[in-house]
């Protein structure tokens, strides 16, 4: 019997300082996520500053927790796995700096992991991928379907022409007034809204690819227009209407993409698959198509280490280890061959 794999994982990209232990990168032994959630929404956004220095005063206190309450200790640990690209350059410095000296003094091999491609094994903490897989990838960087032939083996197949979707729910946020995180908040008004403004539909073709700005710019117009009329915005149901719209667009582009490559699983990553309206409607939808929907568990939808340590493990397998020299990129695809 093969020994049992333990990565510690390192998750500093954004505005969570996290750090899990994941067995044979399916099974999460222990997470600790420490959000800075509260801080950045007193400033409507994420303040990069702020954020690397939280990180700085958090991670340790993170390491302490996982390291007393896992019942994991340094000896069963085989690797220690960070994210190096993207995100905030100041805020991936912490990480980057703080895994490269546990390796160093606990003398283990260190395991470069992209934030994106954290989200999409954050899957294999639920049930393991299927390949070939058809991912869809909805994060605030990132929309995107890609063919996953094998480990690290990413086709993309469709994406977006301008901006991402996640994006485009914080932009209507601010649109609309609702605090930061955009997303969940827009998503909590839709709930409670109707589908009463009649959007544009965007992309309302046969290409795989999408578009969020003309969207984005239609609903600036409508609001900048009603304010100029004295007329009051129903927040409630634009934020219902934009999001039918939005979410109707990624959930006919993944049917597309499993017709044409007559595809059998489904995978859903990033921050936008913690939407319980996408999560329900891409079920319906692959029941009808017969195609088996992989989404995380709603805890690995955002930002945490367990999709990072969970992601290390086909290159542990294969080992693919860093070097000590590894540097933080504000800017990396995941599906770009490393080697
Ligand atoms: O994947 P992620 O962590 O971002 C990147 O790594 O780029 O996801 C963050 C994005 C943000 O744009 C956030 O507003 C969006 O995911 N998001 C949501 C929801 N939760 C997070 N968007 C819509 N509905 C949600 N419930
Ligand atoms: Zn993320």
């Amino acid at each position: 019997m093969e020994k049992d794999v333990y990565i510690l994982g390192i998750e500093t990209s954004c505005d969570e300082t996290s750090i899990a232990i994941v067995k044979n990168g399916v099974e999460d032994v222990y997470t600790c996520i420490r959000t800075q959630m509260e801080t950045h929404a007193l400033y409507g956004g994420v303040v990069p500053e702020i954020a690397s220095r939280m990180h700085t005063e958090s991670i340790t206190l993170v390491l302490e927790d996982v390291m007393s309450n896992s019942k994991v200790d340094w000896d069963m640990i085989d690797a220690i796995a960070v994210t190096y690209a993207p995100g905030l350059m100041g805020c991936l410095l912490v990480g980057l700096e703080f895994a490269k000296t546990l390796a160093l003094i606990h003398k283990k091999p260190l395991i470069a992991v992209n934030h994106i491609a954290g989200h999409i094994y954050a899957n294999n903490l639920n049930k393991q991928i299927i390949f070939p897989s058809l991912g869809l990838v909805v994060s605030g960087g990132h929309t995107e379907l890609v063919l996953m032939n094998g480990d690290y083996d990413f086709e993309v197949v469709g994406s977006t022409l301008d901006d991402a979707i996640g994006e485009c729910y914080d932009k209507v946020a601010r649109i609309l007034g609702l605090s930061y995180p955009g997303g969940p908040n827009v998503e909590r008004y839709a709930l409670e809204g109707k589908h009463t403004y009649d959007l544009p539909i965007p992309m309302n073709d046969e290409s795989l690819n999408f578009s969020y700005s003309g969207l984005k710019s239609y609903l600036i117009n409508l609001v900048h227009n009603e304010k100029q009329r004295g007329k009051d915005i129903d927040k409630y149901d634009l934020a219902r209407s934009f999001q039918d719209v939005a979410i109707e667009q990624l959930v006919r582009k993944t049917r597309l993409a499993i017709q044409k490559y007559g595809i059998k699983n489904v995978i859903v990553a990033g921050g936008v698959s913690a939407n319980k309206y996408l999560r329900s409607e891409l079920e319906v939808m692959c029941k009808d198509e017969n195609v088996e929907l992989s989404i995380p568990p709603f805890k690995y939808c955002t930002d945490n280490a367990t999709m990072i340590a969970a992601a290390a493990y086909p290159l542990y397998k294969e080992k693919k280890f860093a070097s000590f020299d590894l540097n933080a990129k504000s800017q990396e695809r995941y599906f770009d061959k490393k080697d």
